[in-house]
């Protein structure tokens, strides 16, 4: 098994560093476009292989896709990351044109490869993956539900006093400040519903502090979070190399599915060894589904903005 992780920044980096310690693959290459990044992040990660017990062998390379040859799947990270007060769609004319010429260049050397994109924004970038390349859509996963899905889980625990990996809680929708749909309804502590379990108003703070969770940490830290984003690229990594089969939500292409057509949007799916394999029907309510149309309708209109750029 070979994996690719393009961008070795706090994001790439973190993403391979769990790939390793997780020792999903005997070769993993990481690329960066800055001369000598890759290779150094690499080989510090390699001089942690017996302190962490880990085989994977990694390979540091400055643009140099030739390294990437035979990959079973690859995550995008490259592209600029978010400063304080930024949103994540303003990136859009300098990412898209990197996550454009990155795809081109993975497949160029692994045509059959699985595609996970993490650069920003994230739905956009995705979308732009899938129709730039005209790859079959099930080998394009955008990551952003997991991610969020684990802030939700993050802010609920610490409401009710328990263990997160107790929760079940799935955020849909775009990864947006604005477009992220928190399902609360469909919330669970073990098997209560969470909605029976905390207030109304305190859950609906909990839902505005996941939306605003990846911003939260932006104004903390001064750029993008890694951590979770990392481990989060790696989770799905590890569901579709070990073919197990979890759901997560993910940005995947819809065509009726929700009710929408023509764009890449969070919705449960079920990953695996082909990438993703099936789309889960949740079943929204009324109101939930008029979220994910508006949500539907702001990511389309940045899916627009492709159209005026010459990438
Ligand atoms: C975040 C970035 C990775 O939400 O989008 O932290």
């Amino acid at each position: 098994m070979k994996i690719t992780v393009v961008g070795a920044g706090a994001v790439g980096a973190t993403v391979a560093d769990n790939i390793a310690r997780k020792e999903l693959c005997q070769e993993l290459v990481l690329v960066d476009i800055k001369e000598g990044i890759a290779e150094g992040k690499a080989m510090d990660m390699m001089q942690t292989a017996t302190l962490l017990g880990s085989d994977t062998k990694i390979i540091g390379s400055t643009n140099d896709y030739s390294k990437t040859q035979g990959s079973h799947v690859a995550v995008i990270t490259s592209g600029i990351p978010r400063k304080p007060g930024m949103t994540r769609e303003e990136l859009i004319s300098t990412n898209a044109g990197i996550v454009k010429t990155v795809t081109e260049n993975l497949l160029k050397h692994s045509p059959d490869v699985i595609i996970v994109v993490i650069s920003n924004p994230m739905d956009t970038m995705t979308y732009l993956a899938l129709k730039s390349s005209g790859i079959p859509k099930n080998r394009i996963i955008g990551m952003g539900g997991i991610l969020d899905s684990s802030r939700f889980k993050y802010y609920l625990s610490g409401a009710l006093k328990c263990s997160p990996s107790d929760l079940h809680a799935v955020v849909i929708g775009g990864h947006g400040d604005t477009t992220m749909i928190p399902l609360t309804r469909l919330a669970f502590l073990n098997s209560h519903a969470v909605s029976h379990l905390l207030p109304a108003d305190q859950l609906k703070q909990i839902a505005a502090d996941t939306m605003v969770g990846g911003a939260t940490l932006t104004k903390l830290i001064g750029t993008s979070a890694w951590y979770a984003p990392g481990a989060a690229g790696a989770a799905l990594v590890e569901s579709i190399v070990r073919d197990e089969k979890k759901v997560y939500p993910c940005c995947v292409a819809l065509e009726g599915e929700y009710g929408q057509s023509d764009i890449c949007l969070g919705v449960p799916v079920v990953i695996g060894k082909n990438g993703w394999e099936k789309i889960i029907d949740y079943k929204l309510n009324a109101e939930e589904q008029e979220a994910f149309n508006k949500s539907a309708d702001a990511v389309r209109s940045m899916n627009e903005v492709l159209n005026t750029l010459t990438v």
